[in-house]
């Protein structure tokens, strides 16, 4: 499973769009059959999404496969990432970025005017930094302190998940390490905190939360609430601080393009004190490209992403029958060399206008999927990129 993304693209070159990888597991590659898969059939989760969750009966939004409990919990959430709340983020994102920049200030003064750092691990922590202020009440103020104790807490917890959803019986063997108690401490300490205070309500996720629980204490219960922000705390840092480390990756080993990127931001941004914004961020057109180049050639998302058909089905021409597990390869329509030319390769200027005589193909980039299923955080990734 954890070679997937290295194995599929070979089975694609091999044997074509669709390949048949078990007795009822198919994966799909090709603009129409993903498209249809996931936003035109909104095709349900598999089953196993429910292995994934720590109690069978407690899902959250991302294992959620009833269709009408799923609507009622995203409509919940939605409030927390409406673009007019987002907005009212900036401050707090902006905090922590500048905390950054004062690490980053402190580690070069130290050694005369520059420095080598793990950009990879500090934009970790940023990102958690910046989750937990927006959304928890607080930073974890991970960036200051270099303390890799909690995101390792994280890191159990995703390997144990992938681990039981695969091999569920080992959460049963006596003395088999299961997951560690220290995450739900954590997440306990920040709930009870939030109710202790007084004073004007927050009104970030922690509080959707609660008054969640507090309207419909049956259905959506105290394990609802940490379930949902284990899901947050975990999906909300490291995706979006991989997928910018991968867009620095990209652009240092492609000197030009970061040059003019470089050139974009100054003439944007001539002095330090100048703001920069999202609405601002919004207009540089050679940093959108590079975020969305990135995205392609770069994805954090390798894996297909997992539907069922529940009616028979035709994908690529094939008849699936219902009760098949098919597999929607967004990260290989976006290598797709009939969709992209030179399709390998890092061209922010694809983005600009037509290379090699073709335009993007808007439908054949789906970064942050669609359908009902589609990323809920995705525009408050993109404000933290900018
Ligand atoms: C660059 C960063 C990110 C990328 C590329 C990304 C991409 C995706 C993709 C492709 C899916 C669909 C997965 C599937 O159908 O199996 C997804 C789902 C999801 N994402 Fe993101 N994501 C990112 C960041 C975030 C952030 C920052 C959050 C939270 C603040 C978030 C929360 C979620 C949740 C809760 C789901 C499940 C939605 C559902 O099942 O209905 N993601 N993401």
């Amino acid at each position: 499973m954890g070679n997937s993304m290295n194995v599929a693209p070979k089975l694609f070159q091999k044997y074509g769009d669709t390949v048949r990888v078990g007795p009822r597991d198919i994966i799909f590659n090709g603009k129409s059959a993903i498209q249809k898969i996931i936003v035109e059939d909104d095709l349900l989760k598999t089953p196993d999404m429910e292995l994934v969750r720590d109690d069978i009966n407690v899902a959250s939004l991302i294992s959620e496969r009833d269709r009408t409990a799923y609507k009622q919990l995203r409509r919940l959430l939605s409030p927390g990432f409406s673009i007019s709340y987002l907005k009212g983020l900036e401050p707090l994102m902006r905090d922590c970025v500048k905390e950054f920049e004062e690490v980053l200030d402190l580690k070069c003064s130290d050694s005369n005017g520059s420095t080598t750092i793990d950009i990879c691990g500090m934009l970790s922590f940023l990102t958690s930094d910046v989750m937990s202020a927006t959304s928890f009440g607080g930073s974890f103020g991970l960036v200051k302190s270099n303390d890799s104790h909690l995101k390792d807490l994280f890191i159990n917890r995703m390997q144990k998940t992938a681990i039981f959803g695969q091999l569920p019986f080992l959460q049963y063997i006596p003395f088999f390490p299961g997951f560690d108690p220290a995450l739900d401490i954590l997440v306990n300490d920040i709930i009870a905190k939030r109710r202790a205070e007084n004073g004007s309500k927050k009104r970030d996720l922690l509080q959707i939360f609660l008054d969640a629980n507090q309207e419909n204490p049956l259905s959506f219960t105290e394990a609802h609430i940490v379930e949902e922000m284990r899901l947050f705390m975990i999906a909300g840092s490291d995706t979006t601080s991989m997928q910018a480390t991968f867009a620095i990756l990209l652009l240092l080993n492609n000197e030009a393009k970061l040059k003019l990127l470089v050139e974009e931001l100054y003439k944007a941004f001539p002095s330090r004190s100048d703001a920069i914004t999202f609405a601002n961020t919004q207009e540089l057109e050679y940093l959108n490209a590079v975020i969305n180049e990135a995205m392609r050639v770069m994805p954090i998302v390798t894996s297909g992403l997992p539907r069922v058909t529940s009616d028979a089905v035709v994908l690529n021409d094939y008849e699936i029958p219902p009760g098949t597990i098919v597999g929607a390869w967004i990260s290989q329509l976006h290598k797709d060399p009939r969709i992209w030319p030179d399709a390998e390769s890092f061209i922010p200027e694809r983005w600009l206008h037509a290379y090699k005589g073709v335009e993007v193909d808007r439908k054949a980039f789906i970064p942050f999927s669609g359908g009902s299923r589609n990323c809920i955080g995705q525009q408050y990734v993109l404000h933290l990129f900018y």
